[in-house]
């Protein structure tokens, strides 16, 4: 995976999902305290274009823990971008700056655009509404754990499967790896044609509005916020803001283990009820966004641990 891009969930093969999901595991127990040298002298740079909590300070603990350090442009007002500098001669510049970049951007296929003037490898840490795909590696990596497979496993995914990132990723690579879907959303939120007809070569998802009555079936429950500013007018947004409640009287309808994720940040779509019961990994799932990305990052910088 040496000097590889990563834009794309399709970027990766499976044996390379489970590559990382092992080196994880080993370098998590690895760093516990002080931390290791693996990448000391590289140099990682963030580049937000969108608000961010958990992936660009899991990017640079990861990055710290292995013993590099990271630069970023967390507040695209104060860079050059400001001046009217292109996105290329921005990346030319950071790229010259640094070992490996992560981008977060507004639009679609941003990332991949930023590929072409780096020369080392470029992360999508989400690119519109189109792919975030070290989120999903931290998604599948949350279930392996709990649930010991991926394949044959029941994944309800709900809320915006129109504009949410983070799906689209998950969706194709769960269908890869095996796993059963479930698309529960409004129908105003529906997964993009494209992405279904993909998804639909390798297995037929089953489509429904209905979590309450889909959830006797699932193992997970993967929820998503509604993804407001995407939307081009708030009365939209409005007519599908509270489509989804998850609470523990909606879970005890479900099977005894099925496990409740979300990428965060969450809104109202999971009551806070719901945090302190057993259905409850989304902070685990959050967590693991550290061990995750120092595997993606030793990896992508040639460094095996
Ligand atoms: C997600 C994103 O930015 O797409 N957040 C994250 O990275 N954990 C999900 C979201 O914003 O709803």
């Amino acid at each position: 995976m040496t000097g590889r891009d990563i834009i794309s969930i399709s970027d990766l093969s499976i044996e390379e999902i489970f590559e990382i999901f092992g080196a994880a595991e080993r370098l998590s127990k690895a760093v516990t305290g002080r931390g290791i040298d693996l990448l000391k002298g590289r140099v990682l740079a963030s580049l937000f274009f969108e608000p961010s909590t958990r992936t660009r300070l899991s990017f640079e603990s990861a990055m710290a823990k292995l013993g590099g350090t990271s630069i970023s442009i967390s507040d695209p007002a104060s860079s050059s971008l400001s001046k009217g500098e292109t996105l290329a001669d921005t990346i030319k510049i950071i790229d010259s700056y640094s070992d490996v970049i992560v981008i977060r951007h507004p639009k679609d296929g941003a990332a991949k655009l930023a590929s072409r003037f780096a020369e080392h490898p470029v992360i999508n840490a989400g690119d519109g509404a189109g792919q975030h795909p070290t989120q999903t590696l931290l998604d599948l990596f949350t279930m392996w754990k709990e649930k010991k497979e991926i394949s044959g496993l029941n994944v309800g995914i709900v809320g915006d499967l129109r504009y949410g990132r983070t799906v689209h990723s998950l969706a194709i690579a769960l269908v890869r790896m095996g796993a059963n879907l479930f698309l529960i959303s409004p129908e105003e939120l529906a997964m993009p044609s494209h992405l279904l007809r993909a998804i639909s070569v390798e297995s037929s998802p089953k489509i429904s509005n209905s979590l309450e009555r889909i959830i006797p079936n699932l193992d997970v429950v993967y929820a998503t916020r509604i993804q407001k500013e995407r939307f081009p007018d708030e009365a939209e947004y409005l007519k599908v803001a509270d489509s989804y409640k998850i609470n523990a009287k909606l879970l005890s309808k479900g099977k005894e283990d099925v496990i409740v994720m979300h990428p965060l940040p969450r809104v109202n779509e999971i009551d806070s009820e719901v945090d302190s019961t057993k259905y409850a990994k989304y902070f685990d799932q959050a967590k693991n966004g550290v061990p995750v990305r120092m595997a993606i990052l030793s990896k992508i910088l040639g460094e095996e641990y």
